[in-house]
């Protein structure tokens, strides 16, 4: 048994994703466990550079993290000898330049979701990795969420019979920076920066619905801007040139009927910040991010309808909670792991930066639907 080491260039390190999840919650916790366990019986060691634009904040991460190498200069990181993966997890819309210096380098490709801001870039992205014969792939994190893996174990098993219909509610309130700041970067607001509700969630969703439900087919979308005046980092105001929240409706592959509400211009009252609730002739589930809940058609009571008088019926006391049987050990880690395994032993992965391009898609073709004002058929995608 011995122990391999495999260098990751970290690039947007100091994010809120970057830092948190890829860094502390999957990198460094393999490597403080002395790396991935390989079935040859090796164990693979991620060795991270960190790579951003402020040495100062680099430095104290650095420090923080007990990581050793950090640079500024990405061409030095790129130019490390040996077998590395780049991976980014800055602002989108720097990434498809990024990719394209790292793929120039000889280095693997793996890239936080969506893959690039339009869907040329994503699709050039993925054959110019593949063509140079690079181990590539995109986060899909969502999928391992507890809640999601349940929704997973209900489908596999039959319990939904024949699914009817979909229904995904995402959002929270984002501050505009007035009274109280953002909780989410400018960037998020800004067309030229990648930004847009619509990229950065339908970049979820298309992989979330494929694979758990049924592939979707096409979309029909009403964005909306609800807020279109903010105040950024500096406090300095700004105009919002994208969407702040989609109003969707999917066809999915069977028939399958799907509303996805996504916002970030809403409050909360749901079960949590996103919940998906998947409607079948023989049993019906409402998932949030963790929890996941059960209806099944024998256990299916009649509704009380008498509008004059309240509710006497608790409707939410009618599910059943599916047990968590499983230890988590976070999404972020599993893709991690997912994906050193296919670089260092050739372990097959689903998510490549191709798989990545048809969350790009379905936010093209959402934009395309507002714009026209009609329903946008999804194409398969080809590399
Ligand atoms: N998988 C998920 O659930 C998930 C969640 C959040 C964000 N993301 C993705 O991760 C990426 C980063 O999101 P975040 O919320 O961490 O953003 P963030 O604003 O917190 O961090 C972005 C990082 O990129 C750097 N950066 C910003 N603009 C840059 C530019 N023009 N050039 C180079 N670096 C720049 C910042 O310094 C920072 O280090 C985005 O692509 C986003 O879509 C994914």
């Amino acid at each position: 048994m011995g122990e391999r080491r495999i260098t990751v260039i970290v690039h947007g390190a100091t994010g809120r994703i970057g830092t948190n999840q890829h860094l502390g919650r999957a990198l460094l916790a393999l490597r403080k466990e002395g790396g991935l366990a390989l079935a040859d019986g090796d164990r693979l060691v991620p060795e991270p550079i960190l790579v951003g634009r402020n040495g100062a904040k680099l430095q104290a991460l650095a420090e923080a993290l007990a990581v050793e190498r950090w640079t500024t200069d990405l061409d030095a990181a790129l130019s490390e000898p040996g077998e590395a993966i780049f991976f980014d997890c800055a602002a989108t819309g720097s990434r498809p330049a990024l990719v394209r210096r790292a793929i120039a380098a000889r280095k693997h490709v793996y890239v936080e979701k969506p893959t690039a801001p339009s869907l040329a870039e994503a699709l050039e992205l993925a054959r110019l990795a593949t063509r140079a014969g690079l181990k590539n792939g995109v986060i899909q994190d969502k999928l391992f969420l507890p809640g999601l893996q349940k929704i997973k174990l209900l489908k596999d098993s039959g319990f939904f019979g024949r699914i009817l219909s979909v229904r995904l509610d995402f959002g929270y309130w984002i501050f505009d920076g007035e009274q109280q700041p953002a909780q989410r970067s400018s960037w998020n607001y800004k067309k030229r920066e990648g930004g847009g509700l619509v990229l950065d969630m339908f970049a979820h969703w298309r992989y979330v619905i494929d694979r758990l439900i049924a592939p979707v087919t096409r979309i029909s979308a009403l964005l909306k801007t609800h807020v279109p005046s903010r105040r950024d980092e500096r406090g300095e105001p700004y105009a919002v040139d994208v969407e702040d929240a989609a109003y969707a409706l999917l066809e999915l592959e069977g028939g399958i009927a799907a509303t996805v509400t996504s916002s970030w211009a809403t409050r909360v009252r749901r079960d949590d910040l996103m919940i998906m609730q998947i409607d079948g002739t023989a049993g019906s589930a409402v998932a949030g991010l963790h929890h996941c809940w059960i209806q099944p058609l024998v256990a299916t009571p009649k509704p009380h309808w008498n509008p004059d008088a309240p509710q006497p019926m608790d409707y939410f006391q009618q599910w059943q909670a599916v047990p968590d049987n499983t230890v988590h050990p976070g999404s972020f880690r599993r893709c991690w792991e997912l994906f050193l395994r296919h670089v260092a032993e050739d372990a097959p992965f689903v998510p490549t930066l191709l798989e990545g391009a048809k969350g790009v898609q379905l936010a093209e073709a959402a934009h395309l639907s507002q714009r026209e004002k009609r329903w946008v058929d999804l194409p398969e995608l080809m590399l």
